[in-house]
């Protein structure tokens, strides 16, 4: 049995524009499980990444709730948010967002000096081991401006996760990058996720959806479609791509 870790209800979001109102999210209901790998499809401008942001506490809602850990996070104060961010939640972007006057090494320790849950010789070895893991030890000195696209995004991620998030928030993390560069960082994720880590997942290539676990797709402000997929195992990949696809085609993807 799945257990929920977040769910959202009667999510809304809605925006003022030219004196009016845009009403982006229109009452979106939602569980995402633990140790799942979900992620949310749908046309551009549908609305992903509003979502995701209103699910993270990135940005607030402005109309139903967001249950985490036993609080509506939609309701929650400035200081618990941010302390949620820090804390509970990790994230990566389509532009990677590395500080540019730090090394890959420090941009990944600094945001684990900030947590005090441990200590900072502490913080050093599990940034060693992240950069280790995720290919990217040899270049620890470099600066982002010295690394190519997918180097940094995989920096991106080590940072994302060194206070051990309990979800990791992804809004297109492939969007920027090659083909090549595509597949080593969907491995990373997939390989996170493996070990246990819960991702949330925006994207709308459809390769990277074949790395979910359960698929969520948002039309006209709402979830109109589900599917459930096995984990992820490469040697299906060509079965589970046709799965995918046929799904994405009857929902008129
Ligand atoms: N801050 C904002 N103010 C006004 N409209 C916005 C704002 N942010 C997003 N939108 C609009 O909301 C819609 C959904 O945007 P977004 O969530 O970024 O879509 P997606 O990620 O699916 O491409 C778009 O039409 C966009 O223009
Ligand atoms: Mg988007």
């Amino acid at each position: 049995m799945k257990k929920a870790i977040l769910s959202a209800k009667g999510l809304c979001k809605s925006f003022a524009h030219n004196g009016g109102q845009v009403h982006i999210l229109t009452g979106v209901d939602l569980d995402i499980y633990e140790g799942d790998l979900t992620v949310i499809m749908g046309a551009s401008g549908s609305g992903k990444s509003t979502l995701l942001y209103a699910l993270s506490g990135m940005d607030r809602a402005t109309g139903g709730k967001v249950m985490y850990n036993g609080e509506d996070i939609v309701s929650l104060s400035e200081k618990k948010l941010a302390a949620l961010r820090h804390g509970d939640f990790g994230f990566i972007f389509q532009q990677m967002h590395l500080v540019s006057n730090l090394d890959l090494l420090e941009n990944v320790t600094v945001p684990g000096y900030l947590d005090k849950t441990r200590s900072a010789a502490e913080t050093d070895k599990r940034a060693e081991e992240l950069l280790e893991k995720m290919g990217i030890a040899h270049i620890k000195k470099h600066l982002p401006s010295q690394c190519s696209g997918g180097e940094q995004q995989r920096c991106a991620i080590a940072r994302a996760v060194i206070n051990e998030p309990k979800i990791l928030f992804a809004d297109e993390p492939t969007g920027a990058l090659n083909k090549k560069n595509t597949t080593e960082v969907l491995d990373l994720m997939t390989e996170l996720n493996r070990s246990g880590q819960s991702i949330l997942m925006v994207t709308h290539d459809a390769r990277a959806a074949c790395r979910a676990s359960r698929i969520i797709y948002i039309e006209d402000g709402k979830v109109i479609g589900e599917l459930e997929l096995a984990p992820y195992d490469k040697k299906d990949e060509k079965s589970r791509e046709t799965q995918v696809n046929a799904w994405l085609t009857s929902l008129e993807w």
